[in-house]
């Protein structure tokens, strides 16, 4: 079906070295709000193998000026069209120079220069990753061309009092009728993705630095005055990530000063622009009338990953964009490495896991389905996916596995020396890796070419006379759009073997496996394999894929009891949540066909029994508690009917509530709510609050007077975000009498605080079942509600289409026209927010008929709209196919 227009694609195996690159760019920037004038010189080296004239990348610049080594350029001497501006008559070592207009006010796309804010108080900032330079003036736009950056920028002094740019500061000052001038210049050479500037009344504050290797560094994070005090635990986390890239990586801060920059207004997370980088205050800000305990982890993440970026992404940044996963992969890993170091390890995994099984597993399963390493793209804006990011990290995870934290170590310093200042690819990552530890990695790139997820099939035999366990390991990865042969990839399975009284058994085998004792790393790497364990004492329970140590679905044919086993003994806490996870699987799968089963009662009583025990942590209890999520279930389903899926989720929470009982749920709730007071950060109180949540929720199931009133109480006492929007979701979700009154309350408190805002409109947007859609159309007409606000429209609108499966498929199937007609408007301001929103119809051919002819009709008709953007086209034709 080709409804859709078809551009044609970027292909990977196109690629070629630029024939132009620049050496050197000075940009002078003359900002204003409504016109900003940016003057460039390039100075411009020409591959002598390559004889193709000079074109530039340039989108909906207004062209005032251009000359060629000092000689104004006549019409005849350039052709601006397209996109493209080519000029005649360049040769190595030439100097372009150009002078274009852009119009930062009207630029409602966030990309290129954007003004964040109002006209009277907002201030100007830029986002170039992928092809947001383009925007804002003439270049070779792609990552491999790397420049030495001069910047100078001018402004109105009153209006714009910060100027800040990328790189060292090289002078700054005044300047007739009230302006002002500063200049910045980046020793270390970058493609123009990693420029930025900002410009405005901005408030700071600001620490000093020294590097292991004697730099003095100033540390400043900029925001808005209003909000300035909540920076000080972004700072602090920034400290953090520094030292333990110094200490994990041998890593330390290349430039004097390093910025950070808050914005309400930001397409995607943050970026990692060389020494500014720019934040959505969604992941900068931290308070606790503001902010969740999941939102503190959130920041500290994110100010991680920009920072490590420094290095993964900036000093090696990627050859072209099918490479983006050679710096995202390994940052996220990065970043999962260092939030494991400065919290609770196995409840990171579990958070990761989790993400992973509810955004990456269904895209590997639809028709948007991707290799980590795509082959072709049309809007690479599209292809920022859990697939690069989440997938990405775990591929990195599984060879760091392979070569242990010291070989891992090894490589990445050989990765570091031998790509530093380069534009590298996955084959150089991965070639570094080996060649530091002479092993050949070379297999692992399948991993990175190959979409889908890998299903490990694991069948274990017991031979009793011999004392040997056998185990069949057998793979297969189910065709994906455009791949419908898959090989064999090497999945590295860790395994324990439990004996029936739940110890541990010691493993012996034939050598063929890593490790250590009572756990071994095997390897999987043909199609089917057997492996066999020796001095076996008896018929062992197996624990696989333990940490998740390769991105797969396994399947092992558990009975319920041996589930509970490993839910009960497993000393490591991600395995006991995975135990717990697949138990719940089983219980789901089971409980669909009747009104109880084996499975559902032995997940029940494995869980109340761990609830009595004292010594169980209050984190990983509540962990264990939350069954897997509606996504995830669905994911397992042929047919999927949401409503349904829904309401035995809660059936199954209902069983488990009364298995523990209201009086134990009371009286744990009691004892957790007992510590107010200052709501605290540690751990301890983190996790308090959360079982707390899942206690509350537990009881709202079967004693839903009761709860309601424990929640409107913990509401108005709550003393932070945590708890008082814990207990907001269970009055809203429960449709309690008394939640009229506590959202009221919360949408005048927070009326001027967008952040807390942003939750009050998504608490209400996940009202499960019938009822949501006119929840939300109701809050779109809020004073407060603007699709020209990412953070914003996604509260509302992503909140609803993304994480709230069965109030967005509706049975009538009339939120997916809904969400079409929104999309179109979202698109004329902002194609990546339309596109990115448009991905929530992932997954519609597994429907069930009557809701799959309703949004195959929507998308249809909304694939027929004229005038739709390459980015919103592009997913609404391939989620289509
Ligand atoms: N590179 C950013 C990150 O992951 C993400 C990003 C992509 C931000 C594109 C803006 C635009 O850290
Ligand atoms: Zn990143």
């Amino acid at each position: 079906m080709t409804l859709v227009s078809e551009t044609t694609p970027i292909r990977l195996r196109d690629y070629r070295p630029p024939a132009w690159s620049v050496e050197a760019i000075e940009l002078e920037i003359d900002l204003g709000i409504d016109s900003t004038e940016v003057s460039s010189r390039l100075t411009l080296r020409n591959d002598p193998q390559q004889s193709t004239p000079l074109r530039l990348d340039g989108e909906g610049l207004e062209l005032l000026a251009i000359s060629l080594d000092g000689r104004k350029l006549e019409a005849h001497g350039y052709r601006y069209e397209q996109g493209v501006l080519e000029v005649h008559g360049a040769h190595d070592g030439s100097v372009l120079e150009t002078r274009v207009r852009v119009r930062p006010a009207a630029n409602t796309a966030l990309e290129g220069l954007y003004l964040s804010g109002s006209r009277e108080h907002g201030f100007l900032l830029t986002q170039c990753e992928a092809e947001g330079f383009r925007h804002i003036s003439f270049f070779p736009d792609r990552p491999d061309v790397l420049a030495r950056y001069t910047v100078t920028l001018r402004a109105d002094r009153e209006r714009f009092p910060v100027l800040l740019a990328g790189g060292n500061p090289a002078g700054s000052g005044d300047l007739p009728d009230g302006r002002h001038w500063a200049r910045f210049i980046d020793p270390h050479p970058k493609p123009c993705y990693l420029f930025a500037l900002v410009a405005g009344r901005l408030e700071n504050i600001q620490r000093d630095y020294l590097t292991t290797d004697g730099r003095k560094v100033k540390l400043v994070i900029w925001s808005e005055a209003n909000v300035i005090d909540c920076c000080h635990y972004a700072l602090d986390a920034l400290e953090r990530s520094m030292r333990w890239d110094e200490r994990s990586y041998g890593r330390s801060f290349d430039l004097d000063v390093f910025h950070v920059v808050a914005t309400h207004d930001f397409n995607m997370g943050a970026m990692e622009n060389k020494g500014l980088n720019i934040f959505n205050a969604k992941y900068l800000l931290a308070d606790p009338d503001t902010s969740t305990d999941d939102e503190y982890r959130a920041v500290e993440a994110v100010v991680a990953h920009e920072y490590f970026h420094n290095w993964t992404g900036n000093r090696v940044t990627c050859r072209d964009w099918f490479q983006l996963s050679l710096k995202e992969g390994l940052t996220v890993f990065r970043e999962q490495q260092f939030s494991a170091d400065m919290n609770s390890a196995s409840l990171k995994r579990i958070e990761d896991v989790a993400l992973l099984r509810r955004t990456q597993f269904p895209e590997d399963a639809g028709p948007l389905a991707h290799p980590v390493r795509p082959a072709e793209y049309r809007e690479i804006n599209n292809f920022y996916t859990a697939t690069v990011y989440e997938k990405g990290s775990e591929l990195v995870r599984m060879v760091a596995g392979r070569l242990g934290q010291e070989g891992f170590r090894r490589g990445m310093d050989l990765y570091f020396e031998r790509h530093d200042g380069q534009a590298a690819t996955i084959e150089d990552f991965l070639s570094a890796l080996g060649d530091a530890n002479h092993i050949d990695l070379a297999a692992y790139l399948t991993w990175y070419s190959q979409a889908g997820t890998p299903r490990l099939h694991a069948k274990g035999e017991y031979d009793a006379a011999r004392h040997e366990y056998t185990l069949s390991l057998s793979q297969q990865t189910r065709p994906t759009p455009g791949e419908p042969d898959k090989k064999p990839l090497p999945i590295p399975v860790k395994l324990s073997l439990f004996g029936r009284d739940g110890q541990l058994l010691p493993l012996h085998t034939d050598g063929e496996a890593q490790g250590d004792g009572a756990e071994k790393v095997i390897v999987l790497d043909r199609a089917t394999q057997r492996f066999v364990f020796k001095q076996v004492a008896s018929s062992p329970v197996p624990s696989l894929l333990r940490g998740f140590s390769a991105p797969v679905v396994l399947e092992y044919n558990y009975t319920p009891d041996e589930l509970a086993l490993l839910l009960t003994h497993d000393a490591d806490g991600f395995n006991r949540w995975e135990a717990g996870q697949q138990l719940a699987m089983l219980a789901f799968d089971t409980l669909r066909d009747g009104d109880d089963s084996v499975a559902c009662r032995a997940w029940c009583k494995a869980l109340a029994a761990l609830f009595e025990q004292d010594a169980m942590d209050n984190a990983l209890l509540a962990d264990l508690l939350t069954p897997p999520g509606e996504i995830e279930f669905a994911d397992r389903q042929s047919e999927v009917d949401p409503a349904r899926i829904h309401a035995q989720r809660e059936t199954m929470q209902h069983r488990l509530a009364e298995q523990i009982g209201i009086d134990a749920l009371l009286a744990r709730y009691r004892a957790l709510a007992a510590d107010a007071g200052e709501p605290r950060l540690d751990a301890g109180s983190q996790a308090r609050r959360r079982l707390k949540r899942c206690v509350l929720e537990l009881l709202a199931l079967i004693d839903a007077e009761q709860a309601n009133t424990l929640a409107a109480r913990q509401y108005s006492t709550a003393s932070g975000m945590t708890d008082r929007l814990a207990a907001l979701s269970v009055l809203v979700r429960r449709r309690a009498p008394q939640a009229a009154s506590a959202l009221a309350h919360f949408r005048e408190r927070y009326a001027d605080n967008p952040l807390a805002l942003d939750k009050w409109f998504t608490v209400q947007a996940q009202v499960p079942d019938e009822p949501a859609l006119a929840v939300v159309r109701k809050l779109e007409s809020d004073p407060a509600f603007t699709l020209k606000n990412p953070n914003r429209a996604r509260s509302l609108l992503g909140a609803f289409a993304s994480t709230n499966p069965s109030g967005f498929h509706r049975a009538d199937g009339a939120a997916y026209p809904y969400l079409a007609e929104r999309l179109v408007q979202l698109d004329a301001l902002n194609p990546q927010i339309a596109a990115r929103l448009a991905t929530a119809f992932n997954g519609w051919q597994r429907l069930e008929p009557l809701r799959r002819h309703a949004a195959q009709q929507a998308l249809e008709s909304l694939a027929r709209h004229e005038g739709l953007s390459p980015n919103l086209s592009e997913i609404v034709g391939n989620v289509l196919k």
